[in-house]
């Protein structure tokens, strides 16, 4: 059976409400899910998974979550190969360049660790809507095909 280990930063929810919209619909997958609050998580147990997901905000203009920062350096220092990684996050449309920025941030850090990218990265503007809902089934969908690929 795949496992999965998504993990959200959230301050008012909406990246909380990403998290659970992804980890529902792996589990539609039969794949076995762990969802935890970034700085509630070890870098070491995260890793374990076959499906990293990260469902993060951003702030203060294209700033990662402070509470984040240590998640997101152990990230960077880990050897993922073998490992499928998708990103999603909700933003701020009204930040423009900085839309996001967050995700951007963990796309890059999960390639240079030499994870495979499961599905594109997500990027929702406030709480997510119903289309919003259908791009993280398909990102969701996407992450399990990998996955079955890689270890197939
Ligand atoms: C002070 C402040 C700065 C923000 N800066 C950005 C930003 O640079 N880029 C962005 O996409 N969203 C930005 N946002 C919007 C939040 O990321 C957005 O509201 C998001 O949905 C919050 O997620 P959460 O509900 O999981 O906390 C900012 C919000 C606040 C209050």
């Amino acid at each position: 059976m795949l496992t999965a280990h998504v993990v959200y930063a959230t301050m008012t929810g909406n990246n909380e409400e990403v998290a659970k919209i992804v980890c529902d619909a792996l589990a539609k997958h039969d794949v076995q899910v762990t969802e935890t609050e970034i700085s509630q998580t070890d870098i070491d147990d995260f890793v374990q998974a076959d499906i990293l997901v990260v469902c993060a905000y951003t702030y203060d203009e294209g700033a990662m979550p402070e509470e984040g920062l240590d998640f997101y350096d152990d990230l960077q220092d880990a050897d993922l190969r073998g490992k499928v990684y998708g990103v999603a996050g909700s933003g701020d449309k009204f930040y423009g360049e900085f839309f996001n920025a967050t995700v951007d941030h963990f796309d890059e850090a999960f390639k240079e660790a030499g994870a495979t990218a499961g599905a594109e990265k997500v990027k929702i503007d406030l709480e997510p809507y119903e289309e919003d809902v259908e791009r993280l089934n398909k990102f969701a969908d996407g992450l399990v095909e990998t996955a079955k690929h890689l270890s197939a």
